[in-house]
């Protein structure tokens, strides 16, 4: 690597702190900055505000050794430093389109507190032509030079170390040579393609990328629907139609929908941003009806199969949005919860990392339980909403020993038919076949 950087990361966020980590893994010296001051005191104990598998172990490495650190003062973090990237949040407003309050605040700072040349990296995932107004808005407030860099993120969380190091690109986006020379040479060590793109286009790579991969888990989930419909096996269907490199058999599992920060946030942004030029982006606009219904099915289905819900007893397995993870925007548990509850039926909620965090967001009537075989007991029904390790673990005979009913709906296809055949259990999916005990003894 050349000289290692002097570099400050605004906001440690999921995208920050990871950014922030990385660096400082690769020899740079980095100080992450954020308001709030009791995350910086726990970060510097070596404790991250988000779960996210070797960061932890990472950042605490990194501080040791004194690459890394972290302030609540702009002043400090931005004394002498070559590189400001910033990573907050832009969470989508009433009508879809991308908060900006928190990246104008972050470039007013920059430009209060620069006193060197600096290369402006902008992280957080903005609308097609922000990063020219993020410029717009530093010059105005200082005369200090300064340059403007695109280089979004494409980080999975629960992967997000592993995805640092074994990414498929890095996109850095600038209208001037130099500076994205720069940022180019900063992310050499991570040994990653690196493609460079004009402003505009990074900030498009990002949204299309997001809006590409919704679109692909829309498209399977529909074809699931229909497949379970016509006898057909959605397993077999995607990696059949997976063989063709051109489709690829990546991002093909059907599911109860796409949850997240980012493929929700991001298709509704991508929806207004095409709005604000007069393109009716319809084709998104499906995928996202498509998904909002998906979220819905295992409710669906079992009103399909019972007929009515009310009195019912929901153990509710994995709530996180994915597994791996304790974030909860936009999991499909949520909506499930309250659907459930308005139908009259009541929940028991087991996550093996999320349930502080789904405490907060899902219904006040949904119970807790500290373990699955908890949660099972006494229950009617199982709905697996996400597919952590310990759930697709679950053997039949614990639901079979623990529920009354003895039926289950899995959201993410966690068993194969074979399984749920021999277990005698009522077993309802997504894209297959129901197995159905009346119809095995018949
Ligand atoms: C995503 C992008 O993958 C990443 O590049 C971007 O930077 C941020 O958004 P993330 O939201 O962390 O990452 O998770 P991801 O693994 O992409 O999954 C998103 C959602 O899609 C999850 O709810 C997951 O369950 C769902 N999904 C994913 C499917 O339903 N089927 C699939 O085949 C893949």
């Amino acid at each position: 690597m050349n000289e290692p950087k002097k570099i400050a990361v605004v906001g440690t966020g999921y995208v920050g702190l990871v950014t922030g980590v990385a660096l400082s893994e690769i020899g740079h010296n980095v100080m992450c900055v954020d308001l709030d001051e009791s995350k910086v005191e726990s970060m510097k104990k070596g404790i991250s505000p988000i779960y996210e598998p070797g960061l932890d172990e990472l950042m605490l490495k990194n501080y040791t050794e004194g690459r890394l650190n972290f302030t609540t003062n702009h002043e400090e973090a931005f004394n002498g430093v070559e590189v400001i990237y910033i990573a907050v949040g832009t969470p989508e407003k009433k009508d879809g389109t991308a908060d900006m309050k928190y990246i104008n605040a972050v470039c007013v700072d920059i430009a209060n507190n620069i006193s060197n040349r600096v290369i402006v990296v902008t992280k957080s995932t903005v609308p097609v032509g922000t990063n020219e107004q993020i410029e717009e808005l530093i010059k105005t407030n200082t005369n200090v030079p300064f340059n403007v860099v695109s280089n979004p993120e494409f980080l999975r969380e629960g992967s997000a170390i592993y995805d640092t190091f074994n990414g498929d690109r890095i996109i850095i986006g600038s209208d001037s040579e130099e500076p994205a020379n720069v940022i180019a040479e900063i992310n050499k060590p991570f040994g990653l393609e690196i493609y460079k793109t004009n402003l505009r286009s990074a900030e498009m790579i990002k949204y299309a990328s997001n809006a590409f991969l919704a679109t692909k888990i829309s498209f399977i989930n529909e074809i699931a629907n229909i497949s379970s419909l016509l006898g057909a096996n959605i397993e077999e269907v995607a990696a059949g139609m997976g063989f063709d490199k051109r489709i690829g058999s990546n991002f093909l599992n059907a599911g109860i929908g796409y949850g997240g920060s980012c493929f929700p946030k991001d298709t509704k942004a991508l929806v207004q941003i095409a709005g604000g030029i007069d393109h009716n982006f319809n084709l998104l606009k499906a995928v996202i009806e498509v998904n909002n219904k998906q979220q819905l099915l295992l409710v669906e289905k079992a009103k399909a199969y019972y007929g009515s819900l009310k009195g019912k007893k929901v153990a509710m397995l994995g709530l996180a949005f994915k597994p791996n993870t304790d974030d909860m925007r936009e999991a499909a548990s949520i909506v499930t919860a309250e659907e459930l509850i308005l139908a009259g039926a009541s929940i028991i909620a087991y996550d093996p990392i999320a349930m502080e965090n789904a405490k907060e967001v899902l219904p006040e009537a949904v119970e807790y339980a500290n373990t699955v075989e908890e949660a099972l007991n006494g229950a009617d029904t199982a709905f697996i909403m996400t597919e952590w390790e310990e759930i697709k673990n679950i053997s039949f005979n614990v639901f079979k020993k623990h529920l009354i009913d003895g039926s289950i709906f899995d959201g993410r296809n966690c068993y194969s038919l074979e399984e749920a055949r021999l277990s005698q259990l009522d077993y309802h999916s997504i894209g297959r076949p129901d197995v159905l005990r009346r119809k095995i003894l018949v």
